[in-house]
This record gives C-alpha cells, structure tokens and sequence, in this order.
C-alpha cells in the first residue's frame, strides 16, 4: 500500500472565541489513503469542516501535525502553500461557490489559468464532458440547477488532476437524483484520477461510497469503520 498523501498526526485546533481560546479538535491522529474516499461524519459542530480546512493547507494546526506527501504544511513558504493549494488540491464545496459573472467553461478554466498550465481551455473542456456538461459551457451558473452547478463545481475541483480532493457537504444542497450524480463522480474522482478524498457530510448516501468513514464526536475520533 502506498503511504498515505494526507496525514494528521495527534492534531488539535483551538480557535479564539471573543478573546476566548477554545479547542475544537483534541489530538486527531487519521491517514487518508490514496484513491480511497474518506468521509467525515459527526454533529454539527464536530469539527468536520475544521478538520477539511487542515487537511487542504487552508489553516494550520494549533499542535501536532497535518502531512501532505510527507511534508508538514506549517513547514512550507508561502510561495509553496500556494503552488501546493492551487495545483494539489482541489475544493467542492456545499454552495458551490462558482463565480457568478464567468461562464461555466470560464469557471472550469480558472484554476489553470492562475497555475499558468497551457491549454487551460481544453483541459476545462475535457472535464466538463466528463462531468456531462458540455453544452452548458457558455451559460452563466444562474442559469443551471443545484446539481449542474455542483458538477460544475466537480469538474473545476479536478480540473489541475489534484492529488487531493476535499469536498465539504458536497450534497448538502442537492434532492436525491442530483445527489447520486454528484456522489458517482467524487466516486470516480477517487477510482480513476486516484485522488485522496476527504469529504465531510450528514448523509447516509455520502457516508456509503466512502471507503473508510471516520466518526467524530466534540473534536475526537470515536472510530474509523472501513466499508
Ligand atoms: N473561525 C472560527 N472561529 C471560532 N470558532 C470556530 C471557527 N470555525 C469553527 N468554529 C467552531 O469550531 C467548532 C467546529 O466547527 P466546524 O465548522 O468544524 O464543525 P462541522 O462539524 O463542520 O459542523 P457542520 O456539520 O455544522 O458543518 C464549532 O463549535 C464552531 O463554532
Ligand atoms: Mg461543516
């Protein structure tokens, strides 16, 4: 087995709260393994989404340590973060978040074009067939459904080919039928890109594509289950 892309070593997070520091993770220890989904599940206020931001190198443990490909982020420059948040990792998330003045082929391409990756435009193409969109790519996101806007979404997450893949509620928003399309290509995302998938979500559909699923509970891990 290869070794894990992402790893948590006894991370805890404290956030200050008016002044007030409150510790919201205690001491998570979790590898995810590569082209495995690995769903989150717990209350709200658990710490799910907390722990995604960690694991994407949005934020920074408090203690212990978050490893990307071996490498703590804490340790890396910021000229590395950013190669790494822009080329490595790619987000979905539970409102979408498209731009809503680009196309949707603009949205799709916008990743590439910061990373400054040639034939940008192909690329976000190519991705938007695979996601079954391709005739929506010169409309406007205010013009699609919550499902096409979410495979949208898919489809600019996995535009850079990330190695990482964090997805926060990414169904949360979405009736059923347009749900199982979103869960099928995260699905793949992990089965044929060979992305690690990290996915946060209170739904039972969700929780059963993944490979491993992780139960927290007030910021601790209460058990890890492997489908
Ligand atoms: N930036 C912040 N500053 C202060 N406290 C925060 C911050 N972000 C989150 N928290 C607190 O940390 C705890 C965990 O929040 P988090 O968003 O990780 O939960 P969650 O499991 O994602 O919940 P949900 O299922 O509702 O999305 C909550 O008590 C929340 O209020
Ligand atoms: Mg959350």
């Amino acid at each position: 087995m290869p070794p894990p892309r992402v790893e948590l070593r006894a991370v805890s997070k404290t956030y200050r709260d008016q002044g007030q520091p409150v510790e919201v993770l205690h001491q998570v220890s979790l590898a995810a393994e590569t082209g495995t989904v690995t769903a989150l599940l717990g209350r709200s206020g658990c710490g799910k989404t907390t722990l995604l931001n960690l694991a994407g190198a949005m934020d920074f443990a408090s203690s212990g340590e978050v490893l990307i490909d071996g490498r703590s982020t804490a340790s890396l420059n910021e000229g590395e973060l950013t190669a790494l948040r822009r080329r490595r990792v790619g987000f979905v998330f539970q409102f979408f978040q498209l731009l809503p003045t680009l196309t949707v082929l603009e949205n799709v391409e916008l990743p590439l074009l910061l990373a400054r990756t040639p034939k940008a435009r192909d690329t976000a193409r190519d991705r938007l067939c695979w996601v079954g969109l391709e005739e929506k790519a010169a409309s406007l996101p205010y013009q699609l459904s919550g499902g096409q806007m979410q495979r949208v979404a898919i489809a600019r997450a996995l535009v850079h080919s990330p190695d990482v893949l964090i997805a926060d509620e990414p169904t949360g928003n979405l009736d059923t039928a347009s749900g199982d399309q979103v869960l099928a290509l995260i699905r793949e995302s992990a089965a044929r890109f060979g992305a690690t998938v990290l996915m946060a979500t209170h739904s039972a559909e969700a929780a059963a594509i993944a490979g491993i699923r992780v139960h927290l509970r007030d910021g601790r891990i209460q058990t890890i289950e492997r489908a």
